[in-house]
């Protein structure tokens, strides 16, 4: 059984993603944000920012974000030229901005386009493929009319977040929907969503034995310890999880500052992520963190953490 780390926009980047192994040991697959295009070409920042690792991340798969069979084509190529093998189909991002272009989540409800793309997957031998999806757009059985094509074309697996665009990321789980669409699925199924201790990943686990895997993104982003203690079967003391999370941000904030010009930028990669432990840490800390303008009165701020949970 695997365990996925979800990409996060903003959050799950490079730097993040190879310390975090380096603190915690690989999960089985993580992704990068969606890529996209901008003035006809792959984002230029997205394309650098992969380029730019020095040593591979262990199972790092890019995922593209596209509107037509073009956009694929010019996505995937620039990945493959960076020489990755694997590559991960955005067909669940729910932003309008996205979607009102037919992108993400939208591509549920574009069968055309997405018999196209399905067909130069299916003559590509350059690389392996996967799907991240949605149930549908607006209603959650709109998954049934692309069903055919995803099990008609090759993919390495099928990753599912049971909910609709419309839901965001909140919201009532399909459960009922999500086991038809496991089902269904002839491709291996990773469920995603709402995933935050270990007993969650089991009673998943549990409920649906053909899943090949979790995907985690936010329950890994406030603890990110949560797949060694499944992998472990061993719940951790807060005391431990935290003071190892300290440390993995410690790390990361090096990392930041070695890339990263000013302190200004670093605090704002930093500081969001100390937002996801308001409730380990407890309200106090989290927004002396917030409330930081230097990184002196950050790492004041970091030091003052009450390991014991005294003050939350
Ligand atoms: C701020 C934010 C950014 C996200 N960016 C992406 C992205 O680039 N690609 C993607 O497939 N999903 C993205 N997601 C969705 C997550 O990968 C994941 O599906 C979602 O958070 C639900 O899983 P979770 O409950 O484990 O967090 C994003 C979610 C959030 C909250």
């Amino acid at each position: 059984m695997q365990i996925h780390f979800a990409p996060i926009q903003g959050y799950t980047d490079t730097i993040y993603l190879d310390t975090f192994a380096r603190h915690y040991g690989p999960v089985d697959r993580c992704y990068t944000p969606f890529i996209r295009i901008e003035k006809g070409r792959p984002r230029h920042q997205d394309i650098a920012r992969l380029a730019s690792i020095a040593t591979p991340i262990p199972n790092l798969t890019p995922q593209i974000i596209f509107r037509d069979a073009d956009e694929f084509h010019i996505l995937s190529d620039a990945v493959k030229n960076l020489g990755y093998k694997a590559i991960d189909l955005n067909l669940g991002c729910p932003y309008p901005m996205q979607t009102r272009k037919g992108r993400g989540a939208a591509m549920i409800v574009n069968a055309d386009t997405m018999a196209q793309v399905c067909a130069l997957i299916a003559a590509d031998a350059d690389a392996s493929y996967s799907v991240k999806m949605r149930l549908g757009l607006e209603s959650p059985d709109q998954w049934r009319s692309l069903m055919p094509t995803i099990n008609a074309t090759p993919l390495s697996h099928v990753t599912l977040h049971p909910r609709t665009a419309a839901q965001m990321y909140d919201g009532e789980i399909h459960a009922d929907e999500a086991a038809e669409f496991i089902a269904a699925c002839s491709h291996p199924v990773v469920y995603n969503g709402d995933l935050r201790s270990p007993s969650d990943i089991d009673a998943i686990l549990n409920r649906h034995p053909r899943l090949h895997g979790a995907m985690i993104g936010r329950g890994l982003l406030a603890r990110p310890s949560l797949a060694e203690e499944w992998r472990q079967q061993a719940q951790w003391p807060r005391e431990e999880r935290l003071r190892r999370h300290i440390d993995f941000y410690a790390s990361l904030l090096h990392a930041y500052s070695e890339r990263l010009c000013g302190e200004a930028q670093i605090l704002q990669k930093m500081k969001p992520l100390w937002q996801c432990l308001e409730p380990e840490i407890g309200r106090k800390a989290a927004k002396a963190i917030a409330k930081a303008t230097t990184l002196a009165k950050y790492e004041k701020a970091v030091g003052e953490i009450s390991l014991r949970g005294d003050d939350i």
